[in-house]
């Protein structure tokens, strides 16, 4: 590919997605874009996608090459802690605080193929009677359209549901129909899913108590992270809760979280003054 068009496609991805392409991953951008060149009848490689992306592109093309580099790896209950987390930790913190509104909202903020939320749902099921007269929300977004209509199924493969979901699970909340398993309607129906690009402000979105935001800013730079997380502040209650994935942290990025005490990846508002640069500039005054 020439220079020029790798530079193309890179500002392109990073502008509209904030997913970072370096030269030695022109592998990636061959392998996941030689389908959307398939599909608009483009020869001539990249060279010729980047060239049909300049200027005014039909969004409809911009739309596949942006979702064509998203990476949808997701699984039920992924990691573990995570959901052990949200059930003895998150889930008891919010019945207490929450007791006179009975109002929760919870934010999966990239949610893929809708696995994360549905387990979060799961868990609330099983705690059912814990919240009965509450409204509990789960509002799960991801920047794919594609991949939210098969969230909105929820209709996955053996192989898929194999992957983390305790078998008590599959057989109370998923019928099997063929090699497919389909999420019965009940749990489908706690989640609304919608499009949603974490670039964009989130005011629109409301105010959470509760955010998922995992394993998707490994994808970005630490500008957009940082600008990511400071929106995320933005829209989380002072005594909210933030759930990173287990290869992102908010170390050298933002001072607006901190971990909490024994806990793997799960924040909390860092509510004191602003540490790290401004303590050692203070000290000098
Ligand atoms: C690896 S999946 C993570 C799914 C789930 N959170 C998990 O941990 O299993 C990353 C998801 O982030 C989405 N994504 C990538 N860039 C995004 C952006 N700028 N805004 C919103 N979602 C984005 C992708 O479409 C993809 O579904």
């Amino acid at each position: 590919m020439q220079p020029e068009h790798f530079t193309v496609l890179k500002d392109f991805l990073y502008q509209k997605s904030g997913l970072v392409i370096t030269l030695d991953k022109t592998y990636l951008l061959d392998s996941r874009l030689s389908p959307v060149a398939k599909k608009w009848n483009i020869t001539g490689g990249l060279d010729a996608i980047a060239q049909k992306l300049r200027g005014l592109p039909d969004p409809q093309f911009a739309t596949d090459v942006i979702e064509a580099m998203t990476t949808n790896e997701t699984s039920f209950f992924r990691d573990t802690k995570p959901f052990a987390q949200f059930e003895d930790t998150i889930l008891p913190s919010l019945l207490q605080s929450r007791a006179n509104k009975r109002s929760i909202r919870v934010w999966c903020a990239a949610c893929s193929s809708g696995q994360e939320p549905y387990s979060l749902a799961m868990i609330l099921k099983e705690k059912a009677a814990l919240w009965t007269g509450w409204r509990i929300e789960i509002v799960a977004t991801d920047l794919s359209e594609d991949i939210l209509n098969s969230a909105r199924k929820a209709t996955y493969s053996q192989f898929e549901v194999q992957r983390g979901l305790p078998i008590q699970y599959l057989m109370k909340y998923f019928k099997q129909t063929g090699d497919q398993w389909a999420l019965n309607e009940d749990i489908k129906s706690m989640i609304k899913f919608s499009k949603f690009n974490l670039l964009d402000s989130m005011v629109g979105l409301g105010r959470f108590d509760v955010v998922f935001c995992r394993n998707v800013l490994i994808y970005f730079d630490e500008k957009t992270k940082g600008a990511i997380l400071a929106k995320i502040s933005g829209q989380l209650e002072n005594d909210g809760f933030l759930t990173l994935g287990g290869a992102e942290t908010v170390l050298g990025i933002t001072d607006k979280f901190k971990l909490m005490p024994d806990k793997r990846g799960l924040y909390v508002k860092n509510m004191g003054e602003p540490q790290s640069a401004l303590k050692p500039a203070l000290a000098k005054i």
